[in-house]
């Protein structure tokens, strides 16, 4: 799908209503889409439509709720879907979580991919439609305060690799790509994260970021989402986001 096209076209964003979901729905509405943006909360989402104006749907709805996704699927039948939105994970060290806590990232995160992919692939999305789900660079290095957030983000991008096979295998032309951004303080999920780990290490919020470089923001992974749905050059795959660009993972 080329940059014109975006004009015509519908995206749906889960967790649009702050962080990388409000940037991602903000940049692919500034392309021309027409935007559905869904979380749970009513209000962030009203002053999101406030902000880009009536080309911006809001709905009000959970993510890991496989009714939700069935009927959001068939009603809005997007070219571009982004499953963006996650559950903040708590903050403690394995022996401190329960099973409750450490697979809350399940609960959301991984549900949300396996009940929207499949029913992209079962209804199925245009040919040239795009899905980009939000892994995490966590999938990669572990994230050993945060529960099951990094295997939850692991299956994620399998999930969303086996999709690609199964949209290849079908000729469906549905193009399904993981973005696994490494940890940023730019966002409420972010720097609970980075003080979380910044505390474990003994280190204060600036000398723990110092070690990792330039700082990721929202903007940066709303452009490169834009990047990558519009770019038809770009193939399907696991990709590592950092505030340097994108990285191909095998
Ligand atoms: N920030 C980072 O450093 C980082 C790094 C790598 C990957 N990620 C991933 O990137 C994604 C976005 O993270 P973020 O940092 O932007 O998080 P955030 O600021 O906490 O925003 C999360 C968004 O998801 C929505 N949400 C949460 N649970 C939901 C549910 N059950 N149903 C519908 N919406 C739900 C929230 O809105 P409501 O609360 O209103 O529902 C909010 O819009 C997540 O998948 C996260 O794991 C983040």
């Amino acid at each position: 799908m080329t940059t014109s096209d975006q004009n015509r076209s519908t995206a749906l964003v889960t967790g649009a209503s702050r962080g990388f979901g409000r940037a991602i729905a903000s940049a692919l509405h500034a392309e021309g889409a027409q935007v559905v943006a869904v979380a749970r909360h009513a209000e962030p989402l009203s002053s999101l439509r406030d902000e880009l104006g009536d080309r911006l749907t809001p709905v009000v709805a959970d993510v890991a709720d496989p009714v939700v996704a069935g009927a959001l699927i068939e009603q809005h039948r997007p070219d571009t879907l982004v499953l963006n939105a996650g559950a903040a994970p708590l903050l403690r060290p394995l022996q401190h979580q329960t099973w409750d806590t450490f697979s809350r990232t399940w609960d959301v995160d991984v549900r949300q991919a396996f009940h929207w992919i499949r029913e992209a692939l079962l209804l199925p999305l245009r040919p040239g439609s795009t899905v980009v789900t939000l892994s995490s660079g966590a999938a990669v290095a572990g994230s050993p305060l945060s529960g099951g957030y990094a295997g939850a983000k692991a299956t994620v991008r399998f999930i969303t690799d086996y999709a690609a096979d199964e949209s290849q295998r079908a000729g469906l032309g549905i193009r399904f790509i993981s973005l696994l951004p490494r940890l940023t303080p730019a966002t409420d999920l972010g720097s609970e994260a980075v003080a979380g780990y910044a505390h474990r290490d003994g280190l204060d919020v600036r000398e723990f970021l110092d070690r990792f470089g330039p700082t990721l923001t929202p903007e940066d992974v709303g452009k490169t989402t834009v990047g990558l749905v519009t770019s038809d050059e770009q193939p399907p795959g696991p990709y590592l986001l950092t505030a340097a660009g994108l990285t191909p993972l095998g």
